[in-house]
């Protein structure tokens, strides 16, 4: 499969963490390390099968019907909270900052008494809409501008007033007690799962749930949008991913706002379940321009039909089940909005592999989120040297944390201090975990 190359100006990191813009050389990065790579589920790559447009039962949808199984994930997550709230499920789950509190003080937490600030919390339907906590994404995505020079550094200074965009974690209750009862919630406790040799395997039932809102900005319809109030503010739901744990490497899927401009770029959409035609080319040269709609199928539209009609907006731009096709080239997956920069080398489960801890109970890479060092996405399959060293004896200075990467970035060090942890809203990995 072949695939135009584009050049780009400027690339932010968006994985939410990363403080300042990143300069990209003229060139841009291969589309892949080494061989070609085909996105998820485009020409080449696993889509559903023929018997997988249907409702009948179908053994393994997570690797059978990957984008069958995808939707039904989404019309789980997305169906109205109990309460009348006008959340979704997912909503009430404990997100980053509940699940990862700083600091820590486990020897305050597992009594029956009121917990204390620094125990995590699972909110449930207790929370109410505006207390969900989020983080500021600290380098906005950018629009991708093929001709102005990029910006002077301190120009990316975010402008005064609410931020202009969240990033926020939600994981669901089995996720959330899996890290609590091992102790896999401060960096203390990180160290002793790496010192006993501890193996990450979150139950089968575990789903992960990243979403990415806008503030509300002229000439924007919220009501073609899941909306969110926060501090005064309204925020649009602009995209999402969806990990669960059905797959022993988890299944991988992420949808966007079909109005987003860019959704296909580099990679293309490929839905082969839920909307017609299933796959869109990206476009060769142009970037961010707006992608058609599509139609959504008769079957899609049943799994809809309980969820508020807004959903009907939002398209699955793929999903992920596998490191390589069949015949071994690398799946790319990337959302426009949470990859940016990075979508022409995104591979949710690679990058995610390397979601790992040394024995410091952190990230042991010297780059965040693992990127390379021309912040692009490492994809294909994991190389045995993220985790294991070279010499004799051979030893494991990396554990991966089963693909999480919040556990290496987001636990908190016992010893932290209230600064260190108003300097993480900013960029992390914090300074003062070690
Ligand atoms: C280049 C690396 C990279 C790529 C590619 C990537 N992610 Fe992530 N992802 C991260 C990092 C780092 C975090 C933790 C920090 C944060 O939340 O921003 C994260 C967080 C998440 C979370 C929250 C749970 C967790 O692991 O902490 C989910 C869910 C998620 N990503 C799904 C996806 C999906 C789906 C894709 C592909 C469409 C994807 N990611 C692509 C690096 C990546």
């Amino acid at each position: 499969m072949s695939r135009t190359r584009v050049s780009i100006g400027v690339i932010a990191l968006s994985i939410g963490v990363v403080a300042g813009l990143l300069l990209a050389a003229a060139a841009p990065p291969a589309a892949a390390q080494g061989a070609a790579a085909v996105a998820a589920g485009g020409s080449g790559a696993q889509g559903d099968q023929p018997e997988c447009m249907g409702d009948a039962e179908v053994p393994n949808p997570a690797v059978n019907c990957p984008d069958r199984f995808a939707w039904q994930v989404f019309a789980e997550v997305n169906a109205p909270a109990g309460g009348g709230s006008g959340q979704t499920v997912w909503q009430t789950w404990s997100t980053d900052d509940e699940t990862f509190p700083c600091p820590p003080t486990p020897s305050e937490c597992g009594g029956t008494g009121p917990a204390s600030k620094g125990c995590p919390v699972f909110p449930g339907e207790t929370r109410t809409p505006t207390a969900s906590a989020g983080h500021q994404r600290s380098a906005r995505a950018q629009q991708i501008d093929l001709q102005t020079p990029a910006p002077a550094p301190d120009a990316a200074e975010p402008p005064a007033g609410p931020p202009q965009t969240l990033e926020i974690v939600h994981r669901n209750r089995p996720t959330f007690d899996y890290i609590v009862a091992n102790d896999l919630w401060y960096v203390e406790g990180l160290e002793k799962a790496f010192a006993d040799g501890f193996v990450f395997d979150f139950p089968t039932d575990a789903i992960e749930f990243k979403s990415n809102w806008s503030l509300l900005a002229e000439g924007d319809d919220p009501s073609r949008y899941h909306t969110m109030e926060r501090d005064g503010s309204t925020y649009l739901l602009v995209a999402f991913h969806i990990s669960t744990k059905d797959l022993p490497n988890w299944f991988w899927s992420t949808f966007e706002h079909v109005d987003n401009p860019g959704r296909c770029d580099f990679i293309g959409c490929h839905d082969s379940f839920g909307v017609v035609p299933h796959d869109v080319a990206p476009h060769p040269k142009v970037l961010n321009r707006q992608y058609p709609p599509g139609e959504l199928t008769a079957p899609v539209q049943r799994r809809l039909a309980k969820l508020a009609p807004e959903f009907r907006n939002y398209r699955l731009k793929g999903s992920q089940t596998d490191y390589t096709t069949p015949t071994g080239l690398p799946t790319l997956l990337g959302n426009s909005v949470t990859e940016s920069g990075f979508v022409q080398t995104a591979s949710c489960i690679t990058c995610h592999g390397r979601a790992t801890i040394g024995a410091s109970g952190t990230s042991p890479y010297p780059t965040v989120a693992g990127l390379t060092p021309d912040f692009q996405s490492f994809n294909g399959p994991p190389r045995t040297e993220w985790y294991y060293s070279n010499e004799r004896p051979l030893h494991r200075w990396s554990v991966q944390t089963d693909f999480v990467w919040a556990i290496p970035f987001k636990a908190n060090s016992i010893g932290a201090t209230e600064t260190c942890c108003a300097e993480r809203e900013t960029g992390g990995p914090p300074a003062c975990q070690d």
